[in-house]
């Protein structure tokens, strides 16, 4: 993006002075953005943001006034899982390369960025049931439990399960991001595996586990996470164990905002995608993220 121009606009622009007569006056500060900066087809703003392709990606299906901003929240809480996604793999990758102060930027981002996140249920959190029917229908069976980015991030945490796959089969790209997703180590994967080179007695059985499975909780993985927070609260790895409890409780507050939310607009009604709807996503929101970090406590 441009930095502001020292120069002024078009019509202010100084000029250069006449041999011999005293310099022309420099508009007063504060100067105004250049109005030259583009050309006849674009900006650099666009060029960098397409501001132009984004705002033009809202095509709502009735004729509601209200379903603009549910669509809205949707395409940018699809933005916020894009960020984390990204945030996560790259932590993921710098743990593996015993980059902890990278994995720990990275994580500290996410956590204001699933803040923001959360923050996004505001609009959408008081929908009335019949303010949510006048466009219920025209979403057919649309749900985001079709959000290939969501997955994304549910494997990163260690939420991993083949058959997730199967609503992307006729979507090669998607598809194909979550195959690799599945079968790479989780976040969580990586976590244990630098737990393991710090000496740290994860067992073998954890450490080789097949990534494409859903993680399940091991007790010795307990009993490490009870020792790394009966050590120096200084340590760097209670510091990484208190920023992905960050994470774990943001992820969380999100599946009980979606779940409220939900409450408050269909009650009891089946999901479009086909769910028992509250009832699947309150079993949803029961899943601990990264859970001996949770349970370990209860030793410390
Ligand atoms: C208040 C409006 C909303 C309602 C009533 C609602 C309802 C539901 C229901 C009933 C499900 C279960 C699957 C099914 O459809 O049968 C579901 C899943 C899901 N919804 Fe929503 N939803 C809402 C807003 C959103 C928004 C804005 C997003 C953002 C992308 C979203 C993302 C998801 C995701 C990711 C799942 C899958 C959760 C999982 O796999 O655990 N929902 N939603």
């Amino acid at each position: 993006m441009s930095q502001p121009s020292p120069v002024g606009p078009v019509e202010s622009m100084p000029t250069a002075p006449a041999p011999g007569l005293a310099p022309a006056a420099e508009p007063d500060p504060p100067f105004a953005p250049d109005l030259s900066i583009g050309s006849s087809s674009t900006t650099p703003y666009e060029d960098y943001v397409q501001a132009d392709v984004l705002t033009h990606l809202q095509h709502p299906l009735s004729d509601d006034p209200g379903e603009m901003v549910f669509l809205v929240t949707t395409q940018v809480m699809e933005l916020w899982f894009t960020v984390i996604v990204h945030e996560w793999s790259t932590a993921a990758e710098a743990l593996r390369r015993d980059d902890l102060p990278v994995a720990m930027a990275a994580l500290g981002r996410s956590i204001h960025e699933l803040e923001a996140l959360n923050a996004a249920w505001k609009p959408l959190a008081r929908l009335t049931p019949a303010q949510f029917n006048s466009y219920r229908s025209a979403l057919g069976e649309g749900s985001g439990f079709q959000s290939a980015m969501y997955r994304r991030l549910e494997f990163l945490l260690g939420e991993k399960s083949a058959s997730m796959l199967v609503p992307h089969r006729g979507a090669p790209r998607e598809h194909a991001e979550l195959e690799k997703a599945l079968q790479e180590p989780s976040l969580w994967d990586e976590v244990l595996r630098l737990l393991a080179r710090r000496g740290h007695a994860v067992p073998e059985a954890v450490l080789r586990r097949d990534p494409a499975l859903r993680y399940e909780a091991d007790p010795a993985v307990e009993e490490v996470w009870s020792a790394v927070y009966a050590g120096s609260q200084e340590s760097d790895l209670v510091r990484l164990g208190e920023v992905l409890t960050d994470v774990a409780e943001l992820v969380w507050r999100w599946r009980n905002d979606h779940l409220v939310a939900t409450r408050r607009a269909m009650g009891a009604k089946v999901g479009t995608a086909g769910s028992a709807g509250v009832a699947w996503l309150e079993k949803r929101a029961r899943k601990n993220v990264f859970p001996e970090l949770w349970t370990a406590r209860s030793h410390v």
